[in-house]
């Protein structure tokens, strides 16, 4: 077991709903904990910036335009394999396809609307947290 960081994101249709609570708890609940974590409207080029690994997917300027409706909660996340444990509680990308008990199956409205962001390695990890966060925000 190593313990890992990596970036969450509470995308635009869980700030609308009110429901920022209540998927801290499940982070929580899985063990993971929350050692940074802004709210943030991000402009259109932030969301671009971030995304830029999908710039030559179909959906990219939907997902931009998505992440920009409202605000999202950016969140750095600590625990034993925290980015495999993270994808793992959110389940798949189509909550048509996630499993019971993950967020996604739960909160998720859409395969773009899916209710969070995870990185999916330890490089993009890194990467993803250095793009939102200063060392002197993360307080672990
Ligand atoms: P994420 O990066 O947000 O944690 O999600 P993921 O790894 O499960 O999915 P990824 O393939 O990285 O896609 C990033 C986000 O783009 C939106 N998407 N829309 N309309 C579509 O076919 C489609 N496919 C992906 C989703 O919001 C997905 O989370
Ligand atoms: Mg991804």
């Amino acid at each position: 077991m190593t313990v890992q960081h990596t970036l969450s994101i509470l995308k635009p249709d869980v700030t609308r709903r009110n429901l920022t609570g209540k998927i801290n708890a499940k982070i929580e609940d899985a063990g993971l904990r929350i050692i940074a974590q802004k709210r943030l409207w991000l402009t259109r080029a932030q969301a671009e910036g971030f995304y830029a690994v999908h710039a030559e997917r179909s959906f990219f300027g939907d997902l931009c335009e998505f992440m920009t409706t409202g605000p999202v909660v950016a969140q750095v996340l600590e625990g034993n394999d925290a980015i495999a444990k993270y994808r793992e509680i959110m389940g798949a990308t189509n909550p048509a396809n996630a499993a019971e008990g993950t967020i996604r199956k739960e909160f998720a409205e859409s395969i773009e609307a899916n209710s969070v962001h995870g990185s999916d390695s330890a490089e993009n990890a890194a990467s993803e947290i250095s793009y939102f966060f200063s060392r002197m925000e993360i307080v672990g």
